[in-house]
This record gives structure tokens, C-alpha cells and sequence, in this order.
């Protein structure tokens, strides 16, 4: 193995810049040259790419975002860009491509194993945690943290206020960051794309909860945390809902790109630095189409098509804790 390329791809994620940056540093320990394409698949098309020595990724691993780019590229999807982009790696001498990104990114690459010989890694960027195969991804924690500080916020000023409040979470359809982030904050309500399968949401079934929460605590707030696209309109429409319909104040709060920026978490920046150098070995073992991946503090290595292929499920004994004991959904019979 003589020369590798890196990326990162679809949405940014906290952490990537730690990835990049060990993916470098080891390259660099086992003599290995690194370019680095920008904005993801789009520059591997266009030819846009720089080499990437130690020096370049100094100091960064603090940083959110990342310093060569990223970019959803709808036109990756098709046949022809994948060829052209195995021309383009093998014009350029590349033996491995690591590609740091989620399940459309993954995906992408598996498209382009089937028009390139050389190896493929992956390494799980995205702060949905939607990856199956690692226990974490890179830059959930960070957006865990990001949406845990800012339902902490809400908290305060939704209890000066007695008020309802609707704060809706990133994370695809993945709850993860809604589920880790309401059970941080103690938030009295969780919806998420898992269990709306199961048990949609209903207006009215709302309402009896957060009638019956108040009717326990006397006064107070109660704070929502709703997962993106699982009500028409989202936190917004819902909000206006309960206060139109139902005289509940009620006041959302998008929390949005939010969750991908600031200081990434010191867990993603450890899980990025073990992942970037794994990347590395595993191309050395030979390894391909695989994703480095962490499992009970092990490094392991997992078929690409594995992690979006199957799924890693929400930890139930939160989702009991949460519906169960915190703030029962169903009526508690000691309670009346
Ligand atoms: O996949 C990461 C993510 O932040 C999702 O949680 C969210 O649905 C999506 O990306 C937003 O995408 P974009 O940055 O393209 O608006």
C-alpha cells in the first residue's frame, strides 16, 4: 500500500475532522501518502483533491464540521459516476478509499466497489447513530450533549412559565439523539420514529399526559422532545395545535443544524482517533467493503452492506425507565 484517499461525505458530523486527522497521522506512521478529495463524492468526480501530510490536519480535531468538505451528491448514485470515479482513482494511483460518513455515504461506496478494485473502508461519521455494527458514531455524542444543554435551557424558562414546550431533535429515522437526549434532560414526553410504527402519536393522548403530569406535580413545566419528521408540520404545527385547540400555551423549539456544531464531545474525539487509525490497519490487513467499527471497547470491522442493512436498536431499558417509570404513559394505578 503505497497511496490512499480520504473523504468525508453527506452530512457533517462532529468528529470527522479527529477522523481525518488520525487517518493522516497513521497513514503517515506506516509510510503511507494520503490525499484528501473535497466535498465528498462530488470531488472525487471533479478531480478536486490535495495531499494531505501531518502538518495539514494540526490543531483540528477540536473543530466541528470538516476541513475538506462534505456534500450530499445525488449524481453518485448513478452507473456512470461510479466509473468515472474508479478512473479517476486509478489515474491517481490509489490503492484504498476511506470514506467518513453515514449509510447514504456507505452506500455510495459500495456502488463504487463494484467499479473499483482497490479497497474500501468506511468509517461512521453522522450524528443519527444510525449505523449498525459500532456501538456509537462519530458526533452523536456531541449532538446528544448539543440537545441535552439546550432542553436544559428550555427547562428553565419553561418553569418560570408553567408552560408546555415542544423541542424537536435531529436524527433522520433514527431516535437515538431523542431517546439519549430526552432521558439526559428528564424530559416528560419522547416521540420517536421507532415506536410511532407501533403507537403513533395522538393529540388527545397528548394531552391526557400532559393533563396528568400536571395534575401529579401541581405546577410546572413539560418539555417534549419530538424526533424530526414525525408529525405533519413538525414541533411548530403541533404546538400551535395544543394551544389553539386545547388553550395548553405551548411554544416549539427547532434545535436544527445546531446539533452538528461547537467543540465535538471528547467521546466522539476518542471514537474518531480510534476509528481514523483502525481505518488504516484494517487496509493494511488487507481488509474490504468493511466499516471500522467499535463494539464493547474492541475495534472491530463489519460488512459496509451490514451497517445500514440491519439495524441497532434503541436501548429498551431507557425506553422502559422513560415510558414506564419517569413519566408513565399509561395511567399509574398507585397514582389514583
Ligand atoms: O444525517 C445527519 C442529519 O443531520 C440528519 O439528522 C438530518 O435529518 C439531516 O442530516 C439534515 O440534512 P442537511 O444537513 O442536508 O439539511
Amino acid at each position: 500500500i503505497q497511496r490512499i484517499a480520504v473523504l468525508t461525505s453527506g452530512g457533517d458530523a462532529p468528529g470527522m475532522n479527529a477522523a481525518l486527522r488520525a487517518v493522516v497521522l497513521a497513514a503517515d506512521h506506516y509510510g503511507i501518502e494520503v490525499i484528501a478529495f473535497r466535498h465528498g463524492y462530488q470531488g472525487l468526480l471533479d478531480n478536486e483533491y490535495l495531499t494531505m501530510k501531518p502538518k495539514d490536519v494540526l490543531h483540528v480535531l477540536q473543530y466541528s464540521g470538516t476541513i475538506i468538505k462534505s456534500a450530499r451528491c445525488q449524481r453518485f448514485k448513478e452507473e456512470s459516476a461510479a466509473t468515472e470515479a474508479a478512473a479517476n482513482l486509478e489515474a491517481l494511483n490509489i490503492d484504498a478509499l476511506v470514506i467518513i460518513g453515514g449509510d447514504g455515504s456507505f452506500r455510495g461506496a459500495d456502488h463504487l466497489a463494484n467499479h473499483w478494485q482497490g479497497q474500501i473502508i468506511g468509517v461512521p461519521g453522522t450524528i443519527d447513530n444510525d449505523l449498525y455494527g459500532t456501538d456509537a458514531t462519530i458526533g452523536y455524542a456531541t449532538a446528544v450533549t448539543i440537545a441535552m444543554d439546550a432542553l436544559d435551557k428550555i427547562r428553565d424558562t419553561a418553569d418560570a412559565m408553567d408552560r408546555v414546550f415542544i423541542v424537536e431533535v435531529m436524527g433522520r429515522e433514527a431516535g437515538f439523539i431523542g431517546l439519549g437526549s430526552a432521558t439526559a434532560a428528564g424530559a416528560e414526553r419522547v416521540v420517536l420514529p421507532e415506536l410511532q410504527k407501533d403507537k403513533p402519536l395522538t393529540v388527545s393522548a397528548l394531552v391526557k399526559h400532559i393533563q396528568r403530569v400536571k395534575e401529579i406535580r401541581g405546577e410546572g413545566s413539560y418539555v417534549m422532545v419530538l424526533s424530526e419528521h414525525q408529525w405533519p408540520g413538525g414541533a411548530v404545527a403541533l404546538a400551535e395545535q395544543l394551544d389553539a385547540e386545547y388553550d395548553l400555551p405551548c411554544r416549539p423549539c427547532l434545535l436544527g443544524h445546531i446539533q452538528r456544531g461547537g467543540p465535538p464531545a471528547p467521546a466522539d474525539r476518542i471514537l474518531a482517533s480510534e476509528l481514523g487509525v483502525h481505518a488504516i490497519e484494517l487496509i493494511l490487513q488487507g481488509k474490504h467493503r468493511v466499516m471500522a467499527g467499535m463494539r464493547a471497547n474492541q475495534c472491530v470491522d463489519v460488512p459496509l452492506r451490514d451497517t445500514w442493512e440491519k439495524k441497532n436498536p434503541l436501548a429498551s431499558n431507557l425506553l422502559r425507565i422513560q415510558h414506564e417509570i419517569f413519566n408513565p404513559v399509561k395511567k399509574n394505578p398507585r397514582m389514583n
